[in-house]
């Protein structure tokens, strides 16, 4: 069973403070199963209670997960103290303390990106060792050829003597691609091309595992997954 303190729950679910959480319990705002209770203390089964604040059902979520279609010139962060994050996109209500985007993407790199709460969901997401991979879309200022994708498809070896683990890509037109990779080093893409002498002018990723990014969510807009698209992201493709 998974109780948890009363004011935990509502701070949490609620995105309030603690010390605000419990003052509405003292106040009586907060009722659990039609009883109002005023022990902030107290135990909750917060899987299965029905617990109202000012008679609206407070959903209990241990974790959210998000995604976003990130735009262009946003930090992936939590907070930055100048910089707008990825972060910041998240609308009021879906708003929690510990929310952060599960990998990075550079400022100028758009498209799908999952924001959770959830740490060990996350590490499983990023971990090359899950083989889950990423599909990025990129426009090049020159030519691909098919050296170039046997040369992904060997493994890469950046110019620092990094090895990269092979790599998935899908010549789409002279200069553009989808690229799959399954690692996330730093600009890893960028890097990759630039060994071949190639320089990338966009790159945008499309998908994470078997979860495409969806084409009615807005560039800069963010929502829940739904539990169907949550447990395609983790299918091997
Ligand atoms: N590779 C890059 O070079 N940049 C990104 O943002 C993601 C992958």
């Amino acid at each position: 069973m998974n109780l948890q303190r009363l004011d935990k729950i509502i701070s949490s679910q609620l995105n309030i403070s603690r010390k605000l959480a419990r003052n509405d319990i003292h106040r009586g705002r907060v009722t659990v199963d039609g009883v109002t209770v005023r022990d902030t203390a107290f135990q909750v089964c917060a899987d299965s209670a029905v617990i109202e604040y000012d008679g609206q059902a407070v959903s209990y979520k241990k974790f959210l997960y998000l995604v976003l279609n990130k735009p262009k010139g946003v930090l992936s962060a939590s907070n930055d103290k100048t910089r707008q994050t990825v972060v910041d996109l998240v609308p009021e209500p879906l708003r929690r303390p510990d929310l952060a985007p599960v990998g990075r993407l550079d400022r100028d790199t758009t498209g799908l990106l999952l924001i959770t709460d959830d740490g060990a969901f996350a590490h499983k997401i990023i971990s090359p060792k899950s083989g889950i991979f990423k599909k990025y879309r990129v426009l090049l200022d020159g030519s691909l050829t098919k050296e170039t994708a046997e040369a992904f498809e060997k493994g890469i070896t950046l110019t620092d003597g990094t090895q990269c683990l092979p790599a998935r890509l899908e010549i789409l037109g002279e200069s553009e691609a989808e690229v799959e990779i399954c690692e996330g080093k730093y600009h890893q893409i960028k890097r990759m091309f630039g060994t071949v002498g190639l320089g990338v002018n966009e790159l945008c990723r499309i998908k994470i595992g078997g979860l495409a990014l969806p084409e009615d969510l807005p560039v800069g807009f963010c929502r829940e997954l739904t539990a169907e698209e949550l447990e395609n992201i983790v299918k091997i493709t």
